[in-house]
């Protein structure tokens, strides 16, 4: 069992499904977030595409009604991705977003928009910066190989920096929900970081990429994320956040992306909203503001799914130990267990073995469908099983584009 963190910042065991936008200057050159370090761009080079970024048809309510449709409940915003570029209006470097022909704090424009809402906020922030002066750049995971000309290594001032920057960020912009680091290289070690966010923002979960540890994983921060490939198991015992971004290849927006089946992303979001962990889901938008139809396109299908399956997921917990049957997974809230089909069956029939507790009901929350369900023994290929709750007639050729999820009250 997860244990909560019995304070403000359990919201985070309640909004399970959130957004993450990876949004900068490079949208424009639309190949990848990282495309500076992994193309080898020269500062000098890389800084004009400040000079051209103005999204003239940014509109945060848009991408809110987007997120709100595919059913998520908050938002992870990068305000400061590994090249540097701040997209709010910052006083410690002028590389940010007042500098840019649109000249609009965007972080602002988006806070507004969330709290209207009340939508809770987690800020993404690089601690690698391939921008400042004082980072030690030597060529470690997503670093610059070495410092540029000029650049003046020191851990002590850009941690200073740093911590103007989050102090901004946690002072400006109304109530944060968290802040999400990502990449402390380094490994430096500095629990006074985290002390600063939790007591100017108390209600703001931390993750594991932080200042609390030299490595990822508990003990860090307040949570774990693994991203991309995800975990296999059962249940999550720490609290969790899975990440993924709708495209293949990069989490920032890419002109000829290879996209992820609507199939794939609901069984992957099943499997790891069953497993007790929560879900954050990427899109990249375009250089002038909007979200791209492909996006849009498979946001607003998982969402019409996510929405008629959520209650198994909200306020319950797993328990895919109750059966032997590795190809599904189980969570329980009150009365009831919900049978997840991640996998997508192989048969119109479920074997829920041990389990041999007939259900007053068992409803398949995709469309509403009673199903029948059985306790008798079972042939399989080479004996009987025993008494066996089995849920039969489910209408494996009818549902085949989405998991399954079944209700069983008792
Ligand atoms: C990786 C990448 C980064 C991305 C992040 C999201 O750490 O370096 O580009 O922002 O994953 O989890």
């Amino acid at each position: 069992m997860i244990k909560k963190f019995g304070d403000k910042r359990d919201w985070f065991f309640e909004k399970r499904f959130g957004m993450f936008v990876h949004w900068g200057i490079y949208s424009i050159p639309a190949w990848h977030e990282q495309i500076m370090w992994r193309k080898n761009i020269s500062r000098d080079k890389y800084v004009k595409y400040m000079d051209s970024f103005n999204p003239l048809r940014f509109n945060p309510e848009k991408w809110l009604d987007l997120m709100q449709e595919a059913g998520m409940e908050y938002l992870c915003f990068t305000t400061k991705h590994h090249d540097g570029f701040c997209m709010w209006d910052t006083k410690y470097t002028d590389f940010n977003i007042m500098n840019s022909p649109y000249k609009k704090d965007i972080l602002k424009m988006l806070s507004d928009a969330c709290h209207k809402r009340k939508i809770p906020l987690v800020l993404y922030y690089s601690v690698v910066d391939w921008h400042h002066p004082n980072y030690p750049n030597q060529g470690r995971s997503h670093e610059l190989d070495k410092p540029e000309k000029g650049d003046r290594p020191d851990i002590p001032k850009y941690m200073e920096f740093l911590k103007n920057q989050i102090r901004e960020l946690c002072t400006n912009y109304g109530k944060i929900h968290g802040i999400w680091w990502d990449m402390n290289t380094m490994g430096h070690v500095d629990k006074s970081v985290h002390k600063m966010i939790r007591k100017l923002q108390p209600q703001a979960i931390i993750n594991d990429r932080g200042f609390d540890k030299v490595k990822r994983g508990p003990g860090n921060g307040d949570f774990c994320t693994p991203e991309r490939e995800m975990p296999e198991g059962m249940a999550f015992n720490y609290p969790t956040e899975a990440c993924q971004s709708l495209g293949v290849q990069s989490w920032g927006y890419r002109e000829e992306e290879d996209f992820f089946s609507d199939k794939f992303m609901m069984q992957s979001i099943d499997r790891i909203l069953s497993m007790g962990g929560n879900y954050l889901l990427n899109v990249g938008p375009k250089a002038d503001g909007t979200i791209q139809a492909e996006f849009r396109n498979s946001l607003r299908k998982i969402g019409r799914w996510f929405n008629k399956v959520k209650e198994s997921y909200y306020g319950a917990s797993p328990a895919s130990n109750l059966t032997d049957n590795k190809d599904i997974l189980i969570t329980e809230k009150e009365k009831s267990l919900y049978i997840h089909l991640y996998k997508g069956p192989v048969s119109s029939t479920v074997k829920l073995n041990p389990l041999k507790k007939m259900p007053r009901h068992a409803v398949l929350l995709n469309n509403g469908l009673h199903l029948e369900a059985k306790v008798d023994s079972a042939c399989t290929l080479w004996k009987n099983i025993d008494d066996t709750l089995r849920i039969r007639k489910i209408p494996v050729n009818r549902i085949q584009n989405e998991p399954m999820v079944i209700r069983l009250d008792f």
